[in-house]
């Protein structure tokens, strides 16, 4: 899904990064435990950006589901595998966060990486659609962390591409939604090997095309791709103004 190109803060809260960061850091809520269970590895949790407000690494963002954030939850769906804790607010975070102490939610935590999938092709019909997360219409997201089974990773990556695309239409679908729909995909997988979902994707709409993406989200569902999916939560989140 997304390229580097797609790596544009998603401003949540209308907070500069920094001061979204710091702001969050000082309410974030997450029970230790919780995190433990998420498979959140301490070696990840970086604390403050390293020098002048700039994230450790450009490509890393956290998700934190808690009683703060710039996104209101409206609705959490658990589609397959075991659900999130419920939370009310999330927070998108570019780069790392401290550990929480107290609490309850989650973090999760993903960077977005160079595509595996696309042919030049498609590559260039991406780009001449798709925009960037974070446009200020956008008032009406969803954060859908999902997991792919062992089956999936066992295959090779011909193989991988040939059921993303030639067997589902990932892609030929996914693209009657741009622009309207804006996307952005992390990959967990190379993170830890403990994490607990492999992808976060990211969207953001305005209203109007709510509709529209949950007919998205139902083709995709349908696809020959999704019968490897097996852990998807599906959140819902409407900008808190
Ligand atoms: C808005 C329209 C969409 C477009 C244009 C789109 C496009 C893409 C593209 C091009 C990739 C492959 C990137 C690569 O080459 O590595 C991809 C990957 C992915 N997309 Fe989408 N997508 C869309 C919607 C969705 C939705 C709604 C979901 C979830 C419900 C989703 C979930 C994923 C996942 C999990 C991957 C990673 C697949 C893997 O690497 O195994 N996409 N998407």
């Amino acid at each position: 899904m997304s390229e580097d190109a797609d790596n544009a803060a998603f401003e949540s809260s209308g907070r500069s990064p920094e001061s979204n960061r710091r702001g969050f850091l000082a309410d974030a809520i997450v029970v230790g435990g919780l995190a433990a269970g998420l498979g959140v590895p301490s070696s990840l949790i970086a604390s403050e950006p390293a020098q002048g407000g700039r994230p450790v690494n450009p490509r890393l963002f956290t998700f934190v589901g808690g009683r703060s954030g710039g996104w209101s939850v409206v609705s959490a769906e658990t589609i397959i595998g075991d659900p999130l804790p419920v939370v009310e607010r999330v927070e998108v975070v570019a780069g790392a966060v401290s550990t929480p102490t107290a609490g309850e939610g989650w973090i999760l935590r993903g960077v977005t990486s160079n595509g595996r999938y696309v042919t030049r092709e498609e590559k260039v019909a991406l780009e001449q659609k798709q925009a960037a997360v974070g446009r200020p219409t956008s008032d009406h997201a969803a954060l859908i962390p999902i997991r792919k089974s062992a089956a999936w990773w066992a295959l090779t990556q011909d193989e991988r591409r040939e059921l993303f695309e030639e067997k589902s239409r990932h892609i030929a679908i996914g693209l009657k939604y741009l622009p309207a729909i804006a996307r952005r995909l992390h990959h967990c997988r190379d993170l830890n090997e403990s994490e607990p979902f492999d992808f976060l994707t990211l969207f953001d709409y305005s209203q109007e095309y709510a509709a529209a993406f949950d007919d998205l989200v139902a083709a995709l569902r349908e696809t020959e791709e999704w019968k490897f999916v097996d852990r998807e939560v599906d959140l819902r989140l409407v900008k808190v103004t």
